[in-house]
């Protein structure tokens, strides 16, 4: 397992360009399969998700081309099989975009039921709601998720809840049913807004993303087309967090800031500056960070997704800071970790209570999660000392080279072979776990 090999105290300064959004990425590539022509997409992340969603796309039958340059040709005529392979699907959470997209192309699909991080329960009692009021029998045996229609035919779905994953997995199999689909509940995340545009560009007919209110007219045939994803709001959010927390000054470009505003918004309230131009926002940290208070909610809302990032922030502000996270159940694994670098966090359930400490000091780190890994690399950025954070794996999977980028704005960061350490070398006295 290799791992990051961190010294803290630097002032992060600069700029770095953010890739193309990960969680449209991995809906927008099956969303190709149903075209009956090749797309061609760019501005993928070239991440570990993406490439393992490439694998299991060209298992079922697909012909793709990805470059490391960030662009993709993907070609579902080829597409032989609507079954999709369990240990390929198991390692990720968005194979579950396949259910609908095989379903809509098919009429039929089997998918095991996906894997991903582990934050807590994660049903999709509600991607199934939505199939079966499309007219599909679905059921779960032995783990894997089955789901067949002789013919689509459009309905109203309410969701019961705002559901990122149900809303883009309901589009993805109503541009092929019969008739018009209404999903009211819908989320409203900027990479839902992007599917519907990607799938408008094939020549389907989906309105008012962005909106709780989505309407798709089903057509007949969907054409090849060449599209553009967007940048990441959530590796743009990282950046952001981890200029304020090292009180740095550094430009985050190729963003779209009203994706960002909710981050701008509680950095502000923070204490940092933030200022926004046209496809940049700069952060500058100057004193200590103010105590603040978060809940977590779908777009326009605080991002789940950005919960840990932001707790290392809380960790050494002034005062004590509340964090609710209200999605996910098992999204403070990371606390125990930033607890053995001296931050002072209690969590009962759902809820943190983070007393900022003056400083947090390196030692081994532990990632939970991919996005407890982008929380405990800002921690090692702003620890005393060396921070080892292992694991990284879960990082690689959603951050296109982080290590390069911070490099890029001074970090000391390395990333570091299996069983190598720098630990005991540059901290004075043993840090290990025991
Ligand atoms: C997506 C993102 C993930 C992000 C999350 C919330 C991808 C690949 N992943 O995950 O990074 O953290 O949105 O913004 O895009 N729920 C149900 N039943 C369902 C579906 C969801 O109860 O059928 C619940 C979940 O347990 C969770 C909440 O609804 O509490 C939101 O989940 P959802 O928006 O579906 O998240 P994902 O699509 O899994």
């Amino acid at each position: 397992m290799e791992r990051f090999h961190i010294i803290g105290g630097k002032p992060l300064t600069g700029r770095v360009t953010i890739g193309g959004a990960k969680n449209a990425a991995v809906a927008i590539m099956p969303a190709a399969l149903l075209a009956d022509e090749p797309c061609i997409i760019d501005n993928l992340p070239y991440i570990d998700d993406v490439i393992c969603l490439s694998n299991i796309l060209e298992e079922v039958g697909a012909k793709v081309k990805l470059s490391n340059r960030g662009v993709a040709q993907i070609d579902g005529t080829s597409l032989r099989d609507y079954k999709a392979p369990f240990d390929m699907v198991k390692r990720l959470r968005a194979s579950y975009y396949l259910l609908g997209v095989l379903l809509g192309k098919f009429g039929k699909a089997e998918i095991p039921l996906p894997g991903g991080c582990d934050i807590g329960a994660r049903p999709i009692d509600q991607h199934i709601k939505g199939f079966r009021a499309l007219g599909a029998d679905v059921k779960i045996e032995h783990g894997i998720v089955k789901a067949e229609a002789k013919k689509l035919i459009g309905n109203e779905i309410y969701l019961d809840l705002v559901s990122v994953g149900a809303t883009i997995n309901i589009m993805l199999t109503a541009v092929r049913a019969e008739g018009t689909t209404t999903i009211v509940n819908a989320a409203k995340e900027p990479h839902v807004v992007d599917v519907a545009n990607f799938l408008n560009s094939m020549g389907a007919n989906v309105k008012g993303a962005g909106t709780d209110v989505i309407r798709i007219k089903g057509v007949e045939r969907m054409n090849g087309c060449e599209y553009t994803i967007i940048p990441d709001q959530i590796e743009a959010g990282t950046f952001m967090m981890a200029a304020a927390a090292t009180r740095g000054d550094v430009i985050v470009e190729d963003v779209i800031p009203k994706h960002l505003e909710s981050i701008t918004a509680k950095l502000l309230e923070m204490g940092a500056q933030v200022i926004e131009g046209d496809d940049y926002v700069r952060v500058r940290g100057t004193d200590r960070l103010r105590r603040v208070n978060i809940k977590t909610l779908p777009y326009p809302g605080f991002p789940t997704d950005l919960q840990q990032p932001i707790s290392v922030l809380c960790s050494i502000a002034k005062g004590t800071s509340v964090i609710n996270e209200s999605l996910f159940d098992h999204r403070f694994r990371h606390a125990e970790e930033l607890r053995r670098m001296g931050a002072n966090i209690k969590v009962e359930d759902r809820i943190a209570i983070i007393e900022g400490v003056e400083k947090l000091s390196g030692t081994l780190v532990t990632a939970t999660d991919l996005r407890a890994g982008a929380a405990l690399i800002i921690a090692g950025l702003i620890a005393e000392g060396a921070t080892e954070v292992e694991n990284i794996h879960y990082v690689d999977r959603g951050y296109e080279k982080i290590e390069n980028k911070l490099s890029g704005l001074g970090a000391q960061i390395r990333r570091l072979k299996d069983g190598e350490t720098l630990l005991k070398r540059v901290n004075s006295h043993s840090l290990f776990k025991g």
